[in-house]
């Protein structure tokens, strides 16, 4: 398992939900037993019915939820258990793209700064370096540059997704979680922006889990399907 980039063995996510009013405190097992690996440079499907936890689980593999039980190493690196990750070098290697990019972007933020933001945070070169890295990123995911100063709600559905995959991106992370990320556009681009991330993917050299409702798309992009249904993956 040298060349894994993400193992998850025997990943369990639970919640506790209802109250002690309201007839008793339940336990949710929204993942339960997911036991997978992605390489390096592997696109991994995720498919299964609504509700089944696909989210939840990627949630966990970005150190944002806690794991009830098992284990995930990222990179060689485990960050479930009792010492929390080190969200500085996660970011690095693990990002994320969400199925609503309007609601995943920060109204108040320019695509610049969006985009400049964490690289100023990881200290990545001087200010020239930043705006060429920006200037870049935006370039390879279809936006112009005169794009750089506008602000989230002056896009359209699918430029809104491009910019949430560049921020996802800017930092060159190894693996990208794309949790449904076409399915709050337009059925007419849906194709482009998945197009994109398959040629981001081979440019940039990542791994990733293509989280969908639908099975096609999972098929078209993925090197592997892996089926989760309410709880365990049964299937990959
Ligand atoms: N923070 C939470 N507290 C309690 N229950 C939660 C929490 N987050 C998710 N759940 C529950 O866990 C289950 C799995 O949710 P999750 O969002 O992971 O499903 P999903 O497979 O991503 O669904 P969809 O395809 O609709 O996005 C659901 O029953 C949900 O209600
Ligand atoms: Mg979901």
């Amino acid at each position: 398992m040298a060349d894994s980039l993400l193992t998850l063995d025997d990943l369990a996510v639970h919640f506790m939900v209802g109250s002690t009013f309201s007839g008793g405190v339940k336990t949710l097992k929204a993942v339960d037993g997911v036991t997978l690996e992605v390489k390096a440079g592997e696109c991994l499907g995720l498919v299964g019915e609504s509700g089944c936890g696909k989210s939840t689980l990627a949630l966990a593999i970005m150190g944002l939820l806690l794991p009830t039980r098992g284990l995930i190493h990222v990179d060689n690196q485990q960050i479930s258990g009792s010492t929390p990750p080190d969200r500085m070098a996660m970011a690095r290697t693990v990002q994320m793209v969400f199925q609503d990019p309007y609601a995943s972007l920060n109204p108040r933020q320019t695509v610049r700064r969006t985009l400049a933001d964490p690289l100023r945070l990881h200290g990545v070169g001087d200010k020239a370096e930043v705006e060429a890295r920006v200037m870049d990123m935006m370039a390879k995911v279809g936006l112009r540059p005169e794009h750089a100063d506008r602000y989230p709600h002056e896009f359209s559905g699918g430029q809104r997704q491009r910019i949430g995959i560049a921020r996802a991106l800017i930092l060159k992370p190894k693996l990208v979680i794309c949790d449904e990320p076409v399915s709050a556009l337009d059925v007419s681009i849906r194709a482009q922006i998945i197009n994109l991330l398959l040629e981001l993917k081979d440019e940039m050299g990542l791994a990733y889990i293509m989280i969908s409702h639908d099975l096609g798309v999972c098929e078209h992009v993925s090197d592997r399907v892996a089926v989760m249904y309410l709880g365990p993956i049964r299937a990959h």
